[in-house]
């Protein structure tokens, strides 16, 4: 992966990884878990001590929060690359998020706090689900979906997005989850990968204050593929669709008449549970594997133990898309699998108003928010007002996930969002962990605003440099996982190859999963983004991350993207794109000075960019990030490379306009 930065800057990589610049680690603000909140947490320091003294044994004690059918006899067979977690073992996923908490007399719990964009609303509990779930179980089944078949599924943050994830756990179909906004051509080639047989769709979806349709999509990337012979529709919108007969039916016709009685049958623990395609900006998608017992159990256990969950009194949220691995462990099955009460919402943030996430906040009672730095950073550009205006005075827990959260975006969150009253995890993982590998644990750990800290309980994950080796303290190199742990990937689906070459290849032995990090003086982690985003000015490495967090921490800079441009004299040379916080900002030279001294003074001149341009947007994927091979063409003055997965394909013409030169 690194190699296929243009600049070929990964080469440099190796001593100079002692090189980077050390301004994250003079981040001297400290956060102490709330005395309260630590007194009373889930987990407590000592479970890094329990975990370290065995590992195996310490998640057969989490394997033992699930209800098995039969127990396993093996912990881990690991025969590297490839695990096997409680090997022997069966259980059923959609009992265990669903069955056992209505069987053990918490039928009544809600389970979703499910809201539309346009208003509408639906309380769902856990009898509810059981009831709802096996007549999608019994529906599937009647449509000829046997164990092992694949099941695409393209849907809106709907209920019935959950209900069909979990009639297919529970029959032993493996779900593909499709991420809503993908188009037809991304459907179509997920779908010939993992030969999946049925789509689950809906007429469409609500967002931004209109219905978007899905099924167009599907009759494109279907058309051609007599493999797909279901396409099961959920009426949503009522928008009007076109009909294949004998292909397509209606939820309503086949569901809603079927038995709420399914007799669950008990899966192998190493039965395939989902896979999920990882978005890759450049190459064929990968479908990442997931499997049962082990995904189970240490989503179940990190969503319990990282966000300190109570499940008789928390009201959980997850605001992200069910269509991303974050939906799939954190909105499904981690707070399913520990009967938690969760809000899910269908739409955009900003309809029809930008206070929308937090009067739903205010609405529910909302205990733990869990999002993400780009949406943090959204919000911080609309106005601190905007939260102001609502009670958030139920958050206790805030959490983060998906790129590194700039310093200032995290005491923003704290401060505006959680009244400076709750830790912010930052939480980082990937599609292929499962679940979450460094953290810090609310009750135990004292915050650092920008570090994920330290790996959990159980995991075994370091900092390396070029050659494989630990780096001291102070030092910078490559996060990698150096033991097997349940949530794993079990390879690509139908290529262990690009498994090996992908992931196990780099460093003898370690999992790499491509994000440069390093270690401050007192051991603890910050990410520094994807490898490739690594900058090499003048025999310095640079994450893109650091400068950019030097920018936003600019009171003016509400967002912002580095990328290295290359550079007759450096090598590469800084190039920063910002976005103002407030509308109308003042835009002119004398700001991009102040903007340049501002990061040579937090940075050292070294980093001050060569370039900074004030722009209304950034290219971003629709999982919020932001795209910088993009910002790199533009840089370089380059024609622009595979546009297709922009949120927003104009932004680049808005971003391009604003160069020198332009018309
Ligand atoms: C990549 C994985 C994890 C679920 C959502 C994204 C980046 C994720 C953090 C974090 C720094 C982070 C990494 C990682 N990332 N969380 N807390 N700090 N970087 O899943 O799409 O598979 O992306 O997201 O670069 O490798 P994904």
């Amino acid at each position: 992966m690194a190699q296929e930065t243009p600049q070929g800057g990964s080469g440099a990589r190796g001593p100079e990884g002692q090189q980077t610049l050390s301004n994250l680690l003079q981040e001297s603000r400290r956060f102490a878990p709330p005395a309260e909140l630590a007194a009373a947490a889930n987990v407590k320091a000592d479970a890094y001590d329990e975990a370290a003294a065995d590992r195996l044994a310490f998640w057969e004690r989490q394997a033992g929060r699930l209800q098995w059918e039969r127990p396993w006899d093996t912990v881990l067979e690991w025969d590297a690359p490839f695990a096997k977690w409680f090997t022997g073992g069966t259980l059923n996923a959609a009992v265990n998020c669903v069955d056992r908490h209505v069987a053990a007399g918490r039928g009544d719990r809600v389970a979703y706090y499910w809201e539309g964009e346009p208003g509408d609303a639906r309380v769902i509990t856990y009898a509810e689900l059981q009831d709802l779930v096996n007549q999608a179980a019994n529906a599937l089944t009647e449509l000829g979906v046997a164990k092992g078949d694949r099941v695409a599924i393209y849907m809106p943050m709907i209920p019935e997005t959950v209900v069909a994830m979990l009639a297919c756990a529970r029959i032993g179909a493996p779900h593909m989850v499709v991420f809503g906004g993908f188009s037809a051509d991304a459907l179509r080639g997920r779908i010939d990968d993992s030969d999946a047989s049925v789509v689950i769709t809906a007429d469409g979806g609500y967002r931004r204050g209109a219905p978007s349709a899905l099924k167009p999509n599907v009759d494109e990337a279907v058309k051609d593929r007599p493999g797909v012979r279901t396409v099961l529709v959920v009426r949503r919108t009522g928008q009007e669709v076109a009909w294949t007969e004998g292909r397509d039916v209606w939820w309503h016709d086949v569901v809603e008449r079927q038995s709420t009685e399914h007799t669950a049958e008990a899966h192998d623990a190493e039965h395939p549970l989902y896979i999920m395609y990882t978005s890759g900006t450049t190459a064929k998608p990968k479908g990442i594997l997931h499997t049962t017992g082990g995904y189970l159990t240490q989503v179940a256990w990190s969503h319990w133990a990282v966000f300190d969950l109570k499940p008789e009194t928390d009201v959980y949220w997850t605001a992200a898309d069910i269509g991303w691995v974050t939906g799939h462990s954190y909105i499904v099955y981690g707070p399913l699998a520990n009967g938690a009460t969760s809000v899910m919402y269908e739409g955009t943030p900003d309809t029809p108003h930008r206070g929308r996430w937090w009067e739903l906040v205010a609405k529910y009672g909302v205990t733990i928010l869990y999002c993400a730095p780009t949406a943090i950073r959204t919000f911080m550009k609309w106005g601190d007002e905007v939260p102001a205006q609502h009670d958030l005075s139920s958050l206790r827990l805030l959490g983060s996930v998906g790129e590194p959260i700039n310093p200032e975006a995290y005491v923003w969150y704290r401060h505006h969002i959680g009244g400076d009253r709750t830790p912010v995890v930052d939480t980082w993982w990937q599609t292929e962990t499962g679940a979450i590998m460094v953290s810090p644990l609310p009750g135990v750990t004292e915050g650092k605003p920008g570090a994920a800290m330290r790996p959990l309980p159980g995991i075994s994950a370091d900092v390396v440099d070029d050659q494989g080796a630990p780096v001291p303290n102070g030092g910078g190199g490559f996060i990698v996982v150096s033991e097997p742990w349940p949530s794993m990937l079990r390879g690509i689906w139908g290529d262990d190859q690009r498994y090996r070459d992908t992931y196990w290849s780099r460093f003898e032995g370690l999992y790499f999963p491509g994000d440069g990090a390093k270690r401050d003086e007192d051991g603890d982690i910050w990410l520094l983004g994807r490898v490739d985003d690594v900058m090499l000015v003048s025999g310095h490495n640079i994450s893109t991350t650091e400068v950019e967090s030097a920018l936003v921490s600019h009171p003016k800079v509400a967002e912002s993207a580095v990328v290295g441009a290359t550079d007759p004299l450096t090598g590469q040379a800084i190039v920063a794109f910002v976005i103002l916080r407030g509308e109308g900002a003042d835009d002119g030279d004398a700001l991009v000075r102040e903007l340049r001294d501002h990061v040579g003074a937090s940075l050292g001149p070294i980093a001050k960019p060569r370039q900074i341009l004030v722009v209304p947007e950034l290219p971003k994927t629709r999982s919020g990030k932001i795209m910088r091979r993009l910002l790199r063409d533009v840089a370089e003055n380059r024609q622009l490379g595979d546009v297709t997965t922009l949120t927003d394909s104009t932004v680049m013409e808005l971003i391009a306009a604003k160069l020198p030169g332009a018309k």
